[in-house]
């Protein structure tokens, strides 16, 4: 057992230089620190350091052929880490940095491969929330950080999720309040001809393909994978979002989604199963008189800010059952149900 201090940011600026040293002196000997970015609370150790990297897997509890993402804060920072910049993941950089795009690059030697799974590739990233850049920058050196959660659980969205997960496992929680976007950053292999998804996320196919001309998406990324789809990110082929209850998916019109719902709701009652639904804010009224939770208001970015703590707090309730609609509007309607799927061991019923 680690003794996990708890910090908030933003309560004074001597506060917060007070726990950028904090965070600093922890980071350099090896230790482990959370912290808030604008996808989700990430894990953060010394990417540079092995032994770091390793603490973090033991936190986490996660394999270690599953690479971690290198944080940085300013883009010198990342010349020493990778061997090419393609042209076209310049304009990306200028565009979308800081902010929740990860990008995969040819590996420098000065990257471990205990950071990056084995891999001769790394992922990078510049986040946005002014306490993550801040701490990487006092630290000085890349901070590897996969989402602070225990392997298999929803990426954490506020900082009570990290303790949940990791208190007593980690040195210290750096308390930034909820996060912005909820979902974690759009992953993008930029080691070929033209980039290409691996992870959707806030940023969408559209954005990267109106600046740069073309973009394509990892054929893992929408179907299930198997022995013949192997996604190239590493992450994505594990039941990853998962709650503890089974969760079922349901589409088509959401009339008809509701009266399933609500069918198979009231027979999962009837067997004694505790039973919780999830919708959009505008379909609340559709499940009166069952334990239904609304995800926020659709084609607003409320249900990728909602979505991992809804899934938490089913767990909490103790629900055996989940029936959810499905949420596919948008281009983060899309990165929604990704997660979704996936949580829900692709299990889906049309109807
Ligand atoms: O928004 C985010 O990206 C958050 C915050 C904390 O930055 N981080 C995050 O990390 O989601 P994590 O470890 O939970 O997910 C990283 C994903 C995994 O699916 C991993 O397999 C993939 O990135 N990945 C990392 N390095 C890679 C590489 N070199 N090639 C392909 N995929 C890689
Ligand atoms: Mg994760």
């Amino acid at each position: 057992m680690t003794e996990t201090i708890w910090e908030r940011w933003d309560v004074s600026p001597e506060e917060n230089r007070r726990i950028l040293g904090e965070c600093r002196r922890i980071l350099r000997a090896g230790g482990l620190v959370a912290f808030p970015t604008e996808t989700v609370y990430g894990l953060g150790g010394d990417g540079l350091n092995p032994e770091a990297s390793r603490k973090i897997y033991e936190a986490k509890g996660r394999p270690s052929d599953n690479p971690l993402i290198l944080h940085i804060s300013s883009e010198e920072e990342l010349l020493p880490l990778v061997r090419e910049i393609p042209e076209y993941a310049k304009k990306l950089m200028d565009a979308f940095w800081p902010g929740p795009m990860t990008m995969v690059f040819p590996k420098s030697p000065i990257v471990p491969k205990e950071t990056t799974g084995g891999l001769d590739t790394v992922a990078i990233r510049m986040p946005s929330h002014p306490a993550a850049a801040a701490m990487i920058r006092e630290a000085g050196v890349p901070v590897a950080a996969p989402s602070a959660n225990r392997s298999g659980r929803p990426s954490p969205t506020e900082a009570a999720h990290v303790a949940e997960d990791l208190m007593g496992r980690i040195d210290l929680i750096l308390d930034g309040g909820p996060v912005e976007i909820g979902l974690e950053s759009t992953i993008i292999d930029v080691t070929g001809e033209v980039p290409v998804i691996l992870r959707p996320g806030y940023l969408s196919r559209e954005d990267i393909a109106s600046l740069v001309g073309a973009c394509e998406v990892d054929p893992a990324v929408l179907k299930k994978p198997d022995a013949n789809l192997r996604p190239k990110a590493p992450g994505m082929k594990y039941r990853h979002y998962a709650p503890k209850a089974e969760l079922t998916i349901f589409e088509g019109a959401a009339g008809a989604v509701a009266e399933e719902i609500r069918k198979r709701a009231a027979e999962a009652l009837k067997d004694g199963k505790k039973t919780g639904i999830l919708c959009a804010f505008e379909h609340e009224k559709l499940y009166e008189g069952f334990a239904v939770k609304d995800a926020g208001r659709m084609n607003s970015g409320e249900i990728a800010h909602n979505l991992y703590r809804c899934l938490r707090e089913f767990d909490e309730e103790g629900a055996d059952v989940i029936f959810s609609e499905s949420f596919r509007q948008d281009s983060l309607g899309a990165a929604v149900m990704n997660r979704l799927t996936k949580a829900a061991g692709y299990h889906i019923i049309k109807v």
